[in-house]
C-alpha cells in the first residue's frame, strides 16, 4: 500500500475541438465519402467522440487518383530541398500543437496522457524532423547515386500508436518523394484527421497526403488498388499474411511490421532496481499494446524469487485508471474486441496450469480495463508463451545457463525485439549476437529513435522502418555509383 494518496491531476480537454463528424481527406479537402459512417469512442469512458466515414473502394480510388496526380504533376518535379521544407514545417506545427495532439490521442486511444505527451507526440515530430533532413541528401544514403521513389504508397496503420505510426509511415514516404494514401485504424482515427489539418496548415500541395478512414475492407481496397506502387503495413500477422498473398504476382513493393513475443532476459548479475523498472516498462507501457513488448520474461533461476517479489511490489504501485490524469501509469484497453482477446488468452493461461497474479486495483466500471497481470509457472508450450497477448499480461519463464536463455528466447515464431539485463558488457554482447530479433535492448527496453532501424525476423515482418534502412523501403535503388 502506498503511504499517501495522490490528488487528482486531470489534463484539460478544452484544447481539443472535436467535430461531430468527419469526412475523408482527399486532394487537400475533407469530402463526404460514399460509404456509411460509424462512431468513434473514448475507450476509457465509452463516450462517443465523433462520427467517422467508412471509406468505400470508390473513395480509395479517388484518393489514389489524387495521390497519382500530385505525384506526377507536383511532388516528383519539386526540388528535393523544397520537399524537405514541407517536412520541417509539418514537424514544427506538430510541436506547436503538441498538447492538442496529446489530449486527442489519449481521448481516442485510452493511453495515459503522460505517455502521449512525453513519448508519442515528441517522437512523431522527431520522425518528421529527421526525415526532413534526408529529403535533399538521398544520394548520400548509400542506396545508389540516384535512388527514385516508388510513386503512390498505400499505408495502413494500427491503433496502438496512432500518430506515431502515422509519422513512421508518412515522414519517410514524403522525404523520399512518394505521395501517400493512409488508412488509420478504425478505433483511432482522430489524430490522423488532425494531422490532415496540419498538412493544410503547412500548405502541403493537395493530394500529396490523403487520409481515408474505415476498417479492414477499406484497407483491403487500398492493398488491391492497381495504381498503388507500394504497401506499408503495421498490424497483426494474420492481416500481414493476407496482404502478402494479395500482392504476390503484382509489381507492388511491400513492408510489413507485424507482431512479436519479445523475450526480456534477466541474468543473475543484473542491476536489480533498473531491471525491475525495465520489466515494468517492457510490458505495461501503453497497456502492453506494443508489438515489441517484453512479454516473455526469462529469469535466471537463482534470482527468480527475488525478481518476482520485487516485481510484484513495484506493480502494486502502478496507478491504473483515468488516462487523462497526469499521474496515471496504465490506462484503458483500446477496444472491447481487444479486451476480449486479452481475456481469452489469459483464461487459456489459467487452464493450461500457469499461476496468475494481478495488481490489487479498483478498475473503473465504464470503459475497457485490465489489471496488470503476471503468469508464473509458464512453459514454452503454453499459448501465453507463444501467442501475442497485446495487453498488460506478462508470462514468466526461467533458465539456468546463458545457452538455455538463448534457446528459449529464440523459440518463437516471431523475432521483433528482445532485452538483456546483466552487469557484464561481454555477456550482453554475447547474448545480443545470438538473439534472432530485429531490435535488442541492453539494460533498457522500449527505447525508440528515428535514426534507428526497427523491424523483425520471421513472422514479425519484412523490412525495416527508421534510419537509413527505412529509407531504402521507399526507394527504387538505382545503379550503384
Ligand atoms: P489488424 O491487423 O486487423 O489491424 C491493423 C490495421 O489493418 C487496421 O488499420 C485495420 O483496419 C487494417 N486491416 C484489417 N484487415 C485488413 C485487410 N484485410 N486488409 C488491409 N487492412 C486491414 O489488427 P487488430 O484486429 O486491430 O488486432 C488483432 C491483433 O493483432 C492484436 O490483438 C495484436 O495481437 C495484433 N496487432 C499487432 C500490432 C502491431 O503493432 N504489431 C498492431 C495491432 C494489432
Ligand atoms: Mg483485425
Amino acid at each position: 500500500m502506498s503511504p499517501f494518496e495522490y490528488a487528482p491531476a486531470p489534463e484539460s480537454r478544452a484544447i481539443v475541438d472535436i467535430a461531430s463528424s468527419y469526412g475523408l481527406f482527399i486532394n487537400g479537402e475533407f469530402i463526404n465519402g460514399a460509404g456509411t459512417a460509424y462512431k468513434t469512442i473514448n475507450p476509457a469512458t465509452e463516450e462517443v467522440l465523433s462520427e467517422i466515414a467508412e471509406g468505400s473502394s470508390a473513395d480509395i480510388d479517388l484518393a489514389v487518383k489524387a495521390a497519382r496526380r500530385a505525384y506526377a504533376k507536383v511532388w516528383s518535379k519539386m526540388p528535393a530541398a523544397e520537399r524537405g521544407k514541407y517536412l520541417y514545417r509539418i514537424a514544427r506545427i506538430m510541436q506547436e500543437r503538441a498538447r492538442e495532439f496529446a489530449v486527442l490521442e489519449t481521448l481516442n486511444n485510452g493511453k495515459p496522457i503522460r505517455e502521449s505527451r512525453d513519448i508519442d507526440v515528441p517522437l512523431a515530430a522527431a520522425h518528421f524532423f529527421y526525415h526532413a533532413g534526408w529529403a535533399d541528401k538521398l544520394e548520400h544514403a548509400g542506396l545508389g547515386s540516384a535512388p527514385k521513389p516508388h510513386g503512390v504508397v498505400g499505408q495502413i496503420i494500427p491503433w496502438n500508436f496512432p500518430l506515431l505510426m502515422l509519422s513512421w509511415k508518412v515522414a519517410p514516404a514524403l522525404a523520399t518523394g512518394n505521395t501517400v494514401v493512409l488508412k488509420p485504424a478504425e478505433t483511432t482515427p482522430l489524430t490522423a484527421l488532425l494531422f490532415a489539418d496540419v498538412c493544410r496548415q503547412a500548405g502541403l500541395p493537395p493530394g500529396v497526403v490523403n487520409i481515408v478512414t474505415g476498417a479492414g475492407a477499406t484497407g483491403a481496397a487500398l492493398v488491391s488498388h492497381p495504381d498503388v506502387n507500394k504497401i506499408a503495413f503495421t498490424g497483426s500477422t494474420k492481416v500481414g499474411k493476407a496482404i502478402a498473398r494479395e500482392i504476390v504476382g503484382t509489381k507492388k513493393s511491400v513492408t510489413l511490421e507485424l507482431g512479436g513475443k519479445g523475450a526480456n532476459i534477466v541474468f543473475d548479475d543484473a542491476p536489480m532496481d533498473e531491471t525491475i523498472e525495465g520489466i515494468v516498462n517492457g510490458i505495461f507501457f501503453n497497456q502492453g499494446h506494443v508489438c515489441c513488448a517484453g512479454s516473455r520474461l526469462l529469469i535466471q533461476e537463482n534470482v527468480h524469487e527475488e525478481v518476482l517479489e520485487r516485481l510484484r511490489h513495484r506493480m502494486s504501485q502502478l496507478r491504473v485508471g483515468d488516462p487523462m490524469d497526469k499521474n496515471t501509469d496504465v490506462g484503458a484497453i483500446n477496444s472491447a474486441a481487444q479486451l476480449g482477446r486479452i481475456t481469452e488468452l489469459a483464461t487459456a493461461g489459467d487452464n493450461e496450469g500457469a499461476q496468475r497474479w494481478s495488481t490489487p486495483c479498483d478498475l473503473p466500471t465504464k470503459g475497457f480495463w485490465y489489471a496488470p497481470t503476471i503468469f508464473t509457472g509458464v512453459t514454452q508450450a503454453h499459448r501465453i508463451a507463444r501467442e501475442e497477448i497485446f495487453g498488460p499480461v506478462l508470462s514468466v519463464l526461467t533458465f539456468r545457463t546463458p545457452a538455455e536463455a538463448i534457446e528459449k528466447a529464440n523459440n518463437t515464431p516471431y523475432g521483433l525485439s528482445a532485452g538483456v539485463w546483466t552487469d557484464k558488457g561481454s555477456r550482453l554482447l554475447w547474448t545480443a549476437a545470438r538473439l534472432r530479433a530485429g531490435v535488442v535492448w541492453g539494460n533498457t527496453f522500449n527505447r525508440f529513435d528515428p535514426t534507428s532501424p526497427f523491424g523483425g525476423y520471421k513472422e514479425s515482418g519484412w523490412g525495416r522502418e527508421g534510419g537509413r534502412h527505412g529509407l531504402a523501403a521507399y526507394l527504387k535503388q538505382g545503379e550503384q555509383a
